[in-house]
C-alpha cells in the first residue's frame, strides 16, 4: 500500500512541539513577533500572507501586517525594512515573494538583518546553510526534511533526485540532503529544464522532490517501484469550476500513486508544513534575539 503523507497532520505536531519554547518566552517576557510585508496585489500572495498570520495567531506568535502599494517606489520597501531591523519587538521579517519588477529582489534580501531573516534568504543564511551550519533553514526543506523524518524514510545513503534549481526550494532542499547530518548523507542529483533524459535519473531515484513549477510533469512511469515521492508544486491550471482553475502539483498524482512507495498530496502535503516551518524559525529567532 502507497503511504499518504499527510502534511497537515506532521504540521499541527510542529505547531504543537512549539508550546514549551513560546511558553519559555513569554516567562522571559517575550511574544515572538513576525513582520509579514506585502508588496504585491497578486492574490495567491495576499492568500498565503493571510493564511501565515492566521498560523501565528494560533501558535501565540503576534502577526505584525504591513502592506506596501506595489507603485511605491522601492525606497519604501527598503525604509520599511529598515524600521523593521531596528525595531526589538520584531523577531522574524518576512517579504513575501516575488516583489515588482520595479524592486531589485536581491537588494531587499540583502537588506533584511540576518538574524531577522525567517525565511533564510539572506545571502549570509544560505552561506551558513552551504557550509553546513545553518542558522535558519528555508521553509520548504526544512518542512520536507520533517516529512520524510516523520515517515521513516531513510536519507543516508539514499539517492535523491530534486527536480528544479530554485533558491528557494531547489538549491536548499539538495544541501539539506547533502548534510552529514539527520536528514542527509543522501547522494543528490539536481535536475532543471536544460537535463537531459529526466526520466532516466528519477527511475533511479529512491526519494523524487518535484520542484519545478510545472504541472503534473513527473507520472508514475517516471518513477522505481516503492520510491518516496513530494510534490512541491502548486500550479493553477484551467479547469470547470466554480473558481474557473484548479490547484495541481508537479507530479501526476493518481499515475505516480500507483508506482511510489509513499507520496505527498496536493493540497495537504507540503505547504502546511512550509508555513509550520516559519513559525519555527520565528520562535528560533525569538529565542536567538533573548539570549
Ligand atoms: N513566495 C513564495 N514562497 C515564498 C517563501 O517561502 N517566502 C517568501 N518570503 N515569499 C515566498
Amino acid at each position: 500500500m502507497t503511504e499518504i503523507i499527510d502534511g497537515n497532520a506532521v504540521a499541527q505536531e510542529v505547531r504543537d512541539g512549539l508550546g514549551d519554547a513560546i511558553d519559555t518566552l513569554a516567562d522571559a517576557g517575550t511574544t515572538p513577533t513576525l513582520a509579514t510585508v506585502l508588496m504585491s496585489d497578486d492574490p495567491a500572495s495576499e492568500t498565503y500572507v493571510s493564511m501565515k498570520q492566521d498560523d501565528c495567531e494560533e501558535v501565540g506568535i503576534e502577526a505584525r501586517d504591513v502592506e506596501i502599494d506595489p507603485d511605491a517606489p522601492a525606497d519604501e520597501l527598503f525604509d520599511t525594512i529598515d524600521e523593521l531591523n531596528a525595531d526589538p519587538e520584531v523577531n522574524g521579517i518576512l517579504v513575501q515573494m516575488p516583489v515588482p519588477e520595479h524592486v531589485d529582489d536581491r537588494e531587499v534580501l540583502r537588506r533584511i538583518d540576518p538574524l531577522k531573516d525567517v525565511d533564510g534568504f539572506h545571502p549570509e543564511n544560505v552561506g551558513r546553510l552551504v557550509a553546513g551550519n545553518a542558522r535558519y533553514k528555508p521553509c520548504t526543506p526544512h518542512g520536507i526534511q520533517k516529512l520524510l523524518a516523520d515517515a521513516s524514510v531513510e536519507t543516508e545513503g539514499a539517492d535523491a533526485v530534486v527536480v528544479g534549481r530554485s533558491d528557494i526550494v531547489g538549491k536548499p532542499m539538495a544541501n539539506l540532503l547533502l548534510q552529514k547530518t539527520e536528514g542527509g548523507n543522501a547522494t543528490v542529483t539536481v535536475c532543471h529544464s536544460r537535463t537531459e533524459d529526466l526520466a532516466a535519473r528519477t527511475r533511479r531515484a529512491d526519494i523524487v522532490i518535484a520542484a519545478a513549477g510545472v504541472p503534473e510533469m513527473i507520472d508514475g512511469d517516471m518513477l522505481a517501484e516503492g520510491a518516496t515521492v513530494i510534490d512541491v508544486g502548486i500550479n493553477r491550471v484551467d479547469a470547470d469550476t466554480d473558481k474557473g482553475y484548479e490547484l495541481v502539483g508537479d507530479v501526476a498524482y493518481e499515475s505516480a500513486k500507483e508506482v511510489a512507495g509513499a507520496i505527498t498530496p496536493v493540497p495537504g502535503g507540503v505547504g502546511p508544513m512550509t508555513r509550520a516551518m516559519l513559525l519555527w524559525n520565528t520562535v528560533k529567532a525569538a529565542s536567538l534575539q533573548t539570549e
